[in-house]
């Protein structure tokens, strides 16, 4: 059966040291906590090789936030899947809303750093979601269908199979306005029927789709109480432990 999965994603928040206290605190939080889903981090790169010591033992996986689109060699200023996966790191997350938006990651390079990530044995924590001017003309549906197509429908089934899906509608990061938890419900529904169209009723029924989008302690439980939203993929409200806390106990 499909895993609930609460990721905390950091974006590019907290020098090295707060962010080695603000993981540490996590750690404290959940330590002897019997929990109901599994708990990510994603940092900012330079954060994994300290971060990976401080949850080294605990529940608490370690994602980076993304990779490069090449393998290694004269591409100045990037960070390989492999790279990431040597701080300990075992999960990427891939394409979110701001690297296609602000860095201009088409399908194409997201389809090249889902591989890299493979290769390197990262679980791909794979992002889709569409913007507010495509939700008004309801093509919603169509978009996010583009986008699993355009990067990861060209994987065999054993490698989709490793991956977790993140719908985050565009519209509703950092804003404030979330989905309501029957929109979430409605779209990680679709989702799940293009994979079991893709590659059957099995895997499609394993795969774990997380919404993302100012989820927050107030609206955690109501989402995830959705047969379909298997957990959160958390912007600002990973940034404080208590709050982070409220979310996983929301399962
Ligand atoms: P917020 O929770 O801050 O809206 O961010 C969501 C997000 O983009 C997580 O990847």
């Amino acid at each position: 059966m499909r895993k609930n999965i609460v990721a905390g994603n950091w974006k590019m928040n907290k020098t090295l040291q707060q962010g080695i206290e603000l993981a540490d605190e996590i750690k404290n939080l959940l330590t002897g906590q019997k929990l109901r889903c599994e708990v990510v981090i994603a940092t900012p790169f330079i954060h994994l090789a300290s971060v990976s010591e401080v949850v080294k033992g605990s529940v608490i996986g370690l994602a980076a936030e993304n990779c490069a689109d090449r393998f290694s060699g004269a591409f100045t200023g990037e960070v390989s899947a492999e790279m990431i996966k040597s701080t300990g790191a075992t999960y990427c997350i891939i394409g979110h809303s701001e690297r296609r938006t602000y860095y201009g990651e088409n399908f194409e390079i997201l389809k090249n750093k889902v591989l890299l990530a493979l290769e390197n044995d990262l679980k791909p924590i794979f992002c889709i979601g569409e913007y507010l001017e495509e939700r008004k003309k309801n093509i919603q549906n169509e978009v996010v269908g583009k986008q699993l197509d355009g990067s990861v429908f060209n994987l065999a089934a054993e490698d989709f199979a490793k991956i977790i899906l993140a719908y985050e509608p565009v519209w509703a990061i950092g804003t404030g306005l979330t989905a309501t938890s029957e929109q979430a419900q409605q779209m990680h529904a679709f989702i799940r029927s293009l994979i079991a169209e893709k590659y059957g009723k099995e895997i499609a029924e394993n795969t774990s789709i997380l919404y993302g989008g100012s989820c927050n302690p107030a609206n955690a439980a109501e989402l995830f109480s959705k047969p379909d939203v298997d957990g959160g993929l958390i912007g600002g409200a990973s940034l404080k432990a208590g709050d982070f806390k409220t979310i996983i106990d929301a399962f």
